[in-house]
């Protein structure tokens, strides 16, 4: 079969099915009436004044771009007190890549070979499937967030493997739900292996002074390797990995995606550091407080029978039965000035398909209350 011809049968397959994406092409800014709950800016900081001036400001006095690899000449002084501020932050050595795709691929890629082991929840992001994968280790799955089956792989397949390596997420991206942390961390424990978590959704946004939902749950000292993004909760671009100082150098001559590609621009490392003082400061804390007050709210008065409310945190599944009533609720939603993510497989596992919505704090309680009452009318009868 010829190239285009191949890619032709897989789009039309993709058609077939109801699983063909397109760019969307909504308006997401400048008009009031639409509110946007398909982003991951959950405190509302990509707008901050502070933080878009400290962008600005780097832009025009350390120019645009840093042109080159850390590993060459693109490792701006910006990166040492970055990487020193969050280090000191969450007491261990601090590593800032470019995206958190590109953190997990390259960290997950060169850390385990195929004589080690990784054992992954069902629901991790694509990012972690493709690092564990280029690895060469073998990948065990275990349902999600379901301890006895964990517990059922590692008796089985623990003994077989040199390392072995638990990889789960602090609160997970589609569903909004949270590792067990007191099982896993036993788990980890009893079956010597290493734990990676991608606090992704969660840096910034939960926790003690924002330091994710381990610290809330009292296990941070317990994940070995540990990712945060900048471009959800911080409102910015770019991830770091937190471990320890060995792991840190060892990525540094190590990880792919760190040595072979460009550092991020000054305005970028600027704006992180920014988001940073906001999420320590007094306003980070009220900003998660006015973020937990629109949660709370959501899960009282959401009523909606069509659509199954799924998560206690601000990334909140309303599930459907199928693709078809999904998407008819999503345009539903559209038409109504809300703009959320349709999210249906490979996104997530075949079967499920649900409308995401991402709660922020910066939807005012008048439009907690307008929101609730439009979704509590979604009909996909
Ligand atoms: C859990 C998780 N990890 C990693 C990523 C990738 O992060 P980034 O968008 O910075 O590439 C995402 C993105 O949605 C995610 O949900």
């Amino acid at each position: 079969m010829g190239f285009e011809e191949r890619l032709s049968r897989h789009l039309a397959k993709r058609r077939e099915k109801g699983l063909y994406r397109e760019l969307p092409s909504y308006r997401l800014y400048g008009d009031n009436r639409i509110i946007n709950l398909a982003g991951n800016d959950y405190l509302g900081l990509s707008r901050h004044p502070a933080i878009k001036e400290a962008c600005a400001r780097a832009a025009r006095d350390r120019g645009a771009g840093n042109c080159a690899s850390r590993l060459i000449s693109g490792n701006h002084p910006d990166y040492q007190r970055l990487e020193e501020k969050l280090s000191q932050w969450l007491n261990r050595e601090v590593l800032v890549f470019g995206s958190g795709f590109l953190a997990n691929v390259g960290v997950l890629s060169c850390i385990a070979g195929r004589h080690d082991v990784f054992f992954a929840d069902k629901l991790v992001h694509r990012s972690i499937i493709e690092g564990m994968k280029l690895s060469g280790a073998r990948i065990e799955r275990f349902s999600h967030n379901d301890m006895d089956d964990l517990k059922r792989l590692l008796e089985r397949k623990r003994g077989q493997a040199d390392n072995a390596f638990i990889v789960t997420e602090g609160l997970f991206s589609m569903t909004g739900s949270v590792p067990p942390w007191q099982e896993i961390v036993h788990l980890k424990k009893a079956f010597d292996c290493h734990l990676y978590v991608d606090e992704a959704h969660s840096i910034g946004v939960w926790g003690p002074d924002g330091k994710g939902l381990a610290a809330a749950a009292g296990c941070l000292d317990e994940i070995d390797i540990f990712l945060g993004t900048f471009g959800k909760g911080w409102g910015n671009y770019g991830s770091f990995l937190a471990a320890t100082s060995l792991l840190k150098d060892y990525l540094v001559n190590f990880a792919p995606s760190l040595i072979y590609s460009t550092a991020l621009p000054p305005s970028v490392l600027a704006g992180i550091q920014a988001s940073w003082d906001v999420i320590t400061s007094k306003e980070g804390e009220k900003r998660r407080e006015k973020l937990r007050e629109n949660i709370e709210y959501f899960c009282e008065k959401y009523k909606g029978r069509s659509l199954k409310r799924r998560g206690n945190c601000q990334i909140q599944a309303l599930m459907a039965e199928d693709i078809k009533t999904m998407l008819k609720a999503h345009a539903y939603l559209k038409e109504a000035g809300y703009i959320t993510a349709a999210i249906r497989p490979p996104t997530v596992p075949p079967g499920m398909a649900m409308i995401r919505l991402s709660l922020h704090a910066e939807i005012s309680k008048k439009q907690m209350s307008e929101l609730t009452e439009v979704l509590n009318m979604v009909d996909t009868d």
